[in-house]
């Protein structure tokens, strides 16, 4: 017997028919190994028995939280750990695909000393059953190699953690889209010792999954957020290079159809609204009219210093094979390092 004491949040949407067999399983675990626990479920307005069954199975350890206006797994898991008030916290899937019998395993981690530990498919000893299709497959690892910048855990998709209570007390910026909190949980909490508990993760037997376009649309954005919290100054510049490349498109399409000055308008205006979207996100310290005039005039000189070198190049550099390339392509490499330090410094401030 270990005593410790532990909440197991379970985050629901129409689990109603999965929901018997887990707590029956969370139930031995209680009596076999973890006399303090206790488990909350935050069902999100399902509407399909699971406030009458809770209501009706009498279990004092058992408490069920219904939000009635607000939808998505993380934020449910958030309000989870904000309701709990044990040393430790296990967030697990309601629909059976992960075994109750491994939480002692995963609380021993904690115990001794680990920041963070995810019930895991991909280290030895780990499975998933059969069935899975390929394309569930490669989504699945796609979206484990996407967070590959923020962690080396094997399994940081999986939805099966477990961490000290204060670990989230003390998360900062807690920012959750879609699905992967525990992706935002390892990062934002700085978990850095990480244990990986050996699952064998079954399909879930009953009800539909939740997991749909939306969701991978949603873990894009969570990425980069993510890669914004983490590296904000190469997101920034990376950014900042891309639309620039993109500007330049845009300036070549404009030419077709207007004088220069007008084209390169244009793909100054272009470059404006991306880059303040997208390379300076968190830089609204100034209006976007002052922005923009700042912007416009930076650019203006790095054009300037762009027709410079470039024809100099064209002049001096007769030696060199594709002198005019080169030296647009110098240019518009130093043209890019100084439109961003200086936009950066002078015009988007936070
Ligand atoms: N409260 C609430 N609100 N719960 C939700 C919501 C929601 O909007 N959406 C899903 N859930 C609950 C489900 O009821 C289930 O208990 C759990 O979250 C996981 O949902 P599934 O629909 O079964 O997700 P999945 O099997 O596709 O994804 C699971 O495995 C992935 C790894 O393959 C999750 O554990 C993911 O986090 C994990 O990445
Ligand atoms: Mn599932």
């Amino acid at each position: 017997m270990q005593q410790e004491t532990v909440t197991i949040i379970l985050p629901t949407y129409e689990e109603v028919d999965s929901l018997p067999s887990l707590i029956a399983a969370v139930e031995k675990v209680k009596e076999e190994s973890l006399p303090n626990l206790q488990l909350i479920i935050v069902d999100d307005n399902s509407d399909d028995g699971t406030e009458e069954l809770i209501t009706s199975t009498d279990k004092s350890w058992v408490r069920l939280i219904v939000r009635r206006d607000e939808k998505g797994l993380s934020t449910a898991v958030i309000r989870g750990l904000e309701e709990a008030d044990s040393d430790f916290c296990i967030v697990m899937d309601a629909d059976g695909s992960h075994p109750a019998s491994v939480i002692p395993a995963m609380i021993n981690a904690l115990v001794s000393g680990a920041d963070f530990t995810v019930g895991s498919r991909y280290v030895p000893g780990g499975s998933t059953e059969d069935g899975w299709g390929v394309l569930r497959w490669l989504n699945s690892k796609i979206a484990t190699l996407m967070a590959r910048p923020f962690t080396t855990v094997k399994d940081s998709m999986s939805g099966f953690l477990g961490l000290q209570h204060k670990t989230f007390l003390a998360a900062k910026d807690l920012d959750p889209v879609g699905y992967k909190i525990g992706l935002e949980l390892i990062v934002k909490c700085g978990c850095k010792n990480v244990v990986e508990v050996p699952i064998h993760f079954r399909t879930r037997q009953l009800g539909e999954s939740k997991l749909t376009l939306k969701v991978q649309w949603e873990y894009l954005q969570h990425v980069i957020r993510l890669l914004r919290y983490t590296h904000p100054k190469f997101v920034s510049f990376f950014t900042f290079a891309t639309v620039g490349v993109s500007g330049l498109g845009v300036y070549i399409l404009a030419l077709l159809v207007t004088p220069l000055i007008i084209a390169i308008w244009i793909a100054m205006t272009w470059n404006f609204f991306w880059d303040r979207k997208y390379a300076f996100w968190d830089a609204r310290s100034t209006s976007i009219f002052s922005q923009y005039l700042g912007f416009v005039s930076i650019c203006s000189v790095g054009a300037v210093a762009n027709y410079f070198i470039t024809s100099w190049f064209v002049e001096h550099a007769h030696g060199i094979p594709l002198a005019g390339l080169v030296g647009g392509l110098s240019a518009s490499v130093i043209g890019i390092v100084f439109n961003y330090v200086f936009n950066k410094v002078l015009v988007f401030k936070k």
